[in-house]
């Protein structure tokens, strides 16, 4: 098989593509050691499981909390793989994602600090701590295509771009999944013996909330876009939809509450129908669903006085709000 080909969801024969990838990962780490990041979704997920099969116990996988994800994400990723027999240690770096992104405002400024945080802080401090010379990472072939296309720098790609990790973060990336869409790593996913909850799980971005909050990231703007996103996901888990999102707004907007006049914050919701997340059209969301949400928004939500729901289609939008 061509190493750098599309594998189609449809072409994909997930035993086969275990026992060949399985494979590459033996023989490039060899008798060495690897260290993988778990955020909890499919791709990582999935890298995780081939990884774990390929090296065992001579792959470490670690558990970034940067302070962005969602509500007791940690906590329920932890739990889920040590049901499959597989330990994932919880890293704190909060303060340093934090740090790194006080000041900053533009989208690309974001992921670049995001990036250079992860690759070359975190996993430089892991790679040496652990004495790995291999990061196994679940870069998709859609993540190739946006960056290269200069659509939007996914947080993952770098050899695409002329930058070889290597010679940037001190040691080697592989990226088993590359050749596949997410339609195909759910497939694989399900074959690895991941459960439901994971290789249906909606894809969330490396960027993590702070794609999800428009202008500087702050410890509080966080907080409220998490608390808005457990009720987005909460109230559209039943639409089975692509993925659904609460976005923060930087602008605020004359609200008022108590009688009295509030200038507030404003809070986008996006849900997408798509199948591979190159195209994606806003699901139709009954009315009700969308009356409920905004009251559960700005009872639930501290300083939220205007709710929006986007209508417009990828393209020109994209999925996320950065
Ligand atoms: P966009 O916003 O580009 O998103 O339409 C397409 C899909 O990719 C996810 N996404 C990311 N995933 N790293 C990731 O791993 C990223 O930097 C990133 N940015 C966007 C997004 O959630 C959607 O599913």
């Amino acid at each position: 098989m061509n190493k750098s080909a599309e594998v189609t969801q449809a072409e994909l024969n997930p035993e086969e593509f275990i026992r060949e990838k399985t494979q590459e990962i033996s023989s490039a780490v060899g008798k060495g050691l690897a260290i993988n990041a778990l955020s909890g979704g499919v791709d990582s997920s999935a890298v995780t499981m081939l990884g774990h099969k390929a090296l065992g116990e001579r792959l470490k996988t670690y558990f970034i909390n940067n302070g962005l994800m969602r509500k007791d994400e940690p906590e329920q990723i932890v739990a889920a793989f040590k049901k499959l027999g597989v330990k994932v240690e919880v890293v704190g770096a909060e303060e340093e994602f934090f740090g790194a992104l006080k000041g900053i405002t533009g989208p690309e400024e974001k992921r670049e600090a995001i990036t250079q945080t992860f690759y070359k802080k975190v996993f430089g401090r892991l790679v040496k701590e652990s004495g790995a010379k291999y990061l196994l990472q679940g870069t998709i072939l859609t993540d190739v295509d946006e960056t290269v296309a200069g659509i939007k720098r996914q947080h993952n790609v770098f050899e695409q771009l002329g930058i070889d990790p290597q010679e940037a973060f001190g040691y080697k990336i592989i990226e088993p999944l590359v050749q596949l869409r997410k339609d195909g790593v759910r497939k694989l996913s399900r074959a690895l013996g991941l459960p439901e909850s994971i290789y249906n799980r909606m894809p969330f971005p490396g960027p993590a909330l702070s794609a999800r909050v428009i202008g500087e990231v702050t410890p509080e703007k966080i907080n409220t876009v998490r608390t808005a996103t457990s009720i987005v996901e909460e109230e559209l888990a039943s639409t089975k939809a692509f993925q659904y999102m609460a976005i923060l707004h930087q602008d605020r907007v004359t609200g008022m509450r108590d009688g009295k006049r509030e200038f507030g914050l404003q809070i986008e919701i996006r849900c997408w129908d798509s199948i591979d997340a190159r195209n994606a059209r806003p699901t139709k969301l009954p009315y009700e669903t969308l009356d409920k949400l905004a009251s559960r928004i700005l009872g639930g939500v501290g300083g939220v006085v205007s709710v929006t729901y986007n209508i417009a289609g990828k393209p020109p939008s994209t999925m996320e709000a950065i």
